[in-house]
């Protein structure tokens, strides 16, 4: 089985990363040949700054590193580093309806929220389409967000094999439902362009403010408070274990104890939870070659797979 997976270096990644995807596709490298890619030509469609877009790949590719990522089991790589993509996205794009590309949320969400509205941004599915179809994928971990493009992929892949021939495998996408949607500090989908975030490798203090500005309702201290509803619960049941979930669910139901001490305890457990990560960040950083080692091997294992994807799919095509 081979499964992919892409993060865009658009900022620095999140606890809704690294839950919604980072963490799934990690556990994913138990079963089958995997494929992680830094989705550098989709984050020029809002990072235009070289100097950061390089930065912010490289600290990808050290974060997904730290975070348990195998690069003996699997090929971690720059979207970039395998150009053929962009040509496949082209052929996708001659059977992709108008219609399809309009009803994307994403597309429709940026937009409304100011970004422009590029072409590139408008097609920024295809691209997405063709990054999994090119590497004969059959799984694809991601968050929820993320589910619709998915969709895509499948109707522009049936598309061409209607046209084509049996060029292309349907991927699946696989969404993990207590972490389809990690929330920010504001309650809202944690995004970074929402600026609500948590980072995975946050600064200490920055880490804990904003886990103190978590948006809370105005229950009063002694008041019992709903543990459905909040995004405290939502995050520490992330990282706690069964017992301890069991106990902050009791707490809050009992009252007598305010959001800042519930706040408190969520820090201090995904403090502790992110420290191994930590350490080995710390030690990846302390040899700066192996991370281009890694991307260099990352590439080349996916041009092996793409070249032949190509081929076939030029001599399928008529080029
Ligand atoms: P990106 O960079 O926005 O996010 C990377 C992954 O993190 C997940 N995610 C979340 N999951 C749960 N809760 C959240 N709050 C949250 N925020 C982010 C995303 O769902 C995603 O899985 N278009 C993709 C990158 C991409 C890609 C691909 C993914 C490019 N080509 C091919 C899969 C296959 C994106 O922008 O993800």
């Amino acid at each position: 089985m081979r499964i992919l997976s892409g993060i865009q270096p658009s900022g620095v990644l999140h606890i809704g990363n690294y839950f919604g995807m980072m963490r799934p596709a990690i556990a994913l490298q138990e079963e089958g040949e995997t494929f992680y890619f830094i989705a550098d030509y989709h984050a020029l469609t809002s990072v235009q700054n070289p100097a950061a877009l390089r930065e912010n790949s490289r600290r990808v590719a050290v974060d997904f590193l730290a975070c348990g990522l195998d690069p003996e089991q699997g090929a971690l790589f720059r979207q970039s580093d395998v150009p053929q993509v962009t040509e496949l996205a082209w052929i996708l794009s001659t059977v992709t309806p108008m219609g399809l590309l309009e009803r994307c949320h994403s597309y429709k969400d940026k937009t409304a929220r100011g970004m422009p509205a590029s072409a590139g941004l408008f097609t920024y599915p295809v691209l997405m389409a063709a990054d999994i179809l090119i590497y004969d994928s059959d799984l694809v971990p991601v968050g929820k967000d993320q589910k619709q493009h998915i969709e895509v992929t499948r109707d522009v892949a049936i598309k061409i094999n209607e046209r084509f021939g049996d060029l292309f495998k349907l991927p699946e996408p696989r969404i993990q439902s207590n972490t389809e949607t990690v929330p920010g500090v504001d309650g809202q989908k944690m995004s970074k362009s929402y600026g609500n975030t948590i980072d995975i490798f946050g600064e200490e203090n920055e880490t804990r403010k904003r886990i103190m500005s978590i948006v809370t309702d105005s229950t009063p201290v002694e008041a019992p408070k709903n543990p459905e509803t909040s995004s405290i619960l939502q995050l520490y049941s992330l990282v706690a274990t069964e017992a301890e979930i069991v106990t902050i669910k009791q707490a809050f139901a009992r009252g007598g104890t305010g959001y800042g001490e519930f706040k408190k305890q969520l820090f201090a457990r995904l403090w502790e939870y992110f420290a191994p990560m930590r350490a080995r960040r710390a030690e990846i950083m302390g040899q700066p070659t192996y991370v281009d080692e890694v991307l260099a091997r990352g590439a080349e294992r996916a041009n092996g797979i793409a070249d032949d994807v190509m081929s076939r799919v030029r001599a399928a095509v008529g080029l």
